[in-house]
């Protein structure tokens, strides 16, 4: 063995002999015979803390608890939700009171939890991937009348159901169940404390949530089954509501904007090549922007965001704005003469008051039109003036109406599928 390994092979001797040098007490050390050490003694000398503290077995050591809350973490997407706090829990212990007067006058006095028996409150929706234990390991106050406060700092980890509709608006409620998972309520009782059963003066935001309120409810858990044994629990509702600026600068405000962009290029005129570009560039917007937030939204929950709704269908919408706007460009170059309804229509729509609003480019009495079209369109015939004025005239009747149509199916696509923040 080199001098290397036999080093903690000393050590570890050199611990043993000075443990076993402690525990083997001189005879000039005294034990200690204060009234706090003796009142310890006294207290456990027939203690067992494998079994509830009661004297006659059939009663119920009534738990209460209070929950002071320090800190949520919650991952929508692993749909875990982890609750760190400081549950402070008070049961009477008939075995372990004494006289004060008896020991000084010690009112209270401290004991370590694995001294003493403990109630075991298990969640019921843990996160089984997380170790969590229902044992508590703490310091616990004694009082004189046997009852008995411990506080232990604890962390659980439950399963969260998930709701995403509104995205990235969404409120959340995450439930917590805890109760004794082997006793029933006849022999351990689980209560709030009649006073704030949840304190929340600490508690501090995790990333990315708020918490608006926190319900707590005792359910009695009387079941068929069992007449004569009741399993009650304890349940936290954590009514949460996600920071949703981020989300919002990122997805939200863009689909607007780019909406706002097929809009506007459907206002156009079909007459040049400007308004088709336009769309065609909301079109790309559409498909690149579906791309980029799919990074961001979470696409695999049981409810799909509905504002991915609303950009596949305004997407749709385009692609609809670019159809039409290809066929208003090729009425517009029709040179054949219209037939009588169109024109029939162009003259009933030029006789409505807002006729401007229509016809923008055109003023059905103003024989200037002509020549200006067929100044662009050489490949006009000039012989043909009525019908090159019809067909464009009808084009532009037909551009409104659609617009029209466009804007009430927005209107209906943000109604219902734009979320809204609602607190
Ligand atoms: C969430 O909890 C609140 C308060 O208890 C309740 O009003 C609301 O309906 C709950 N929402 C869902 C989706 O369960
Ligand atoms: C448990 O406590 C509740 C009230 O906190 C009470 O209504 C119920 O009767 C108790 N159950 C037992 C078995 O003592
Ligand atoms: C419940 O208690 C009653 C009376 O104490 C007894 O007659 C009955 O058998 C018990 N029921 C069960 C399911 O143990």
């Amino acid at each position: 063995m080199s001098p290397r390994g036999r080093l903690p092979v000393l050590c570890a001797l050199l611990v043993l002999a000075v443990t076993h040098v402690s525990s083997d007490c001189p005879p000039d050390r005294e034990e200690q015979t204060h009234n706090e050490a003796k009142l310890h003694k006294d207290l456990l000398c027939a203690y067992n803390y494998d079994f509830r503290p009661v004297k006659d077995h059939k009663e119920a050591v009534t738990v209460k608890i209070r929950f002071a809350i320090k800190y949520i973490s919650f991952d929508s997407l692993e749909e875990t939700f982890t609750l760190h706090s400081w549950v402070a829990m008070t049961w009477k212990d008939q075995l372990l009171s004494w006289t004060p007067s008896d020991y000084g006058d010690i009112k209270e006095t401290q004991m370590e939890s694995h001294e003493i028996w403990t109630p075991r409150m298990a969640l019921f929706n843990a996160d089984a991937t997380m170790y969590q234990s229902d044992q508590i390991y703490t310091t616990c106050l004694l009082e004189s009348d046997g009852t008995v406060k411990c506080v232990p700092h604890v962390a659980h980890s439950g399963i969260c159901r998930t709701s995403l509709r509104s995205w990235p608006y969404d409120i959340q409620n995450c439930t917590l169940y805890f109760g004794s998972w082997m006793t029933t309520g006849e022999q351990v009782n689980f209560t709030f404390y009649n006073k704030q059963p949840v304190v929340q003066d600490d508690y501090q935001d995790g990333p990315g949530w708020k918490l608006l309120h926190v319900v707590n409810e005792r359910l009695p858990g009387k079941y068929s089954c069992c007449p004569n044994s009741t399993y009650p629990m304890l349940k936290y509702t954590f009514v949460l509501k996600r920071i949703a600026a981020g989300p919002a600068a990122i997805v939200v405000v863009p689909s607007v904007v780019i909406v706002l962009l097929t809009v506007v290029s459907l206002a156009m005129d079909a007459k040049d090549n400007t308004r088709l570009m336009l769309i065609c560039f909301s079109l790309y917007g559409h498909f690149m922007f579906l791309t980029e937030i799919g990074y961001e939204i979470p696409k695999h929950s049981s409810d799909t965001p509905i504002i991915l709704l609303f950009l596949r269908d305004s997407m749709v919408v385009t692609l609809v704005g670019i159809i039409e706007t290809l066929f208003l460009m090729y009425l517009r170059r029709r040179v054949t003469p219209a037939p009588d309804f169109i024109v029939a229509v162009n003259r009933l729509v030029a006789k409505v008051p807002g006729k401007y609003v229509i016809f923008t480019e055109f003023d059905p009495n103003d024989s200037m039109d002509t020549k200006d079209l067929t100044g662009h369109s050489s490949d006009i015939t000039s012989d043909s003036p009525p019908a090159t004025v019809d067909w464009p005239r009808f084009a532009l009747i037909l551009n409104r109406l659609n617009l029209i149509v466009v804007l009430f199916i927005y209107l209906i696509l943000i109604g219902t599928y734009i979320p809204r923040d609602d607190y």
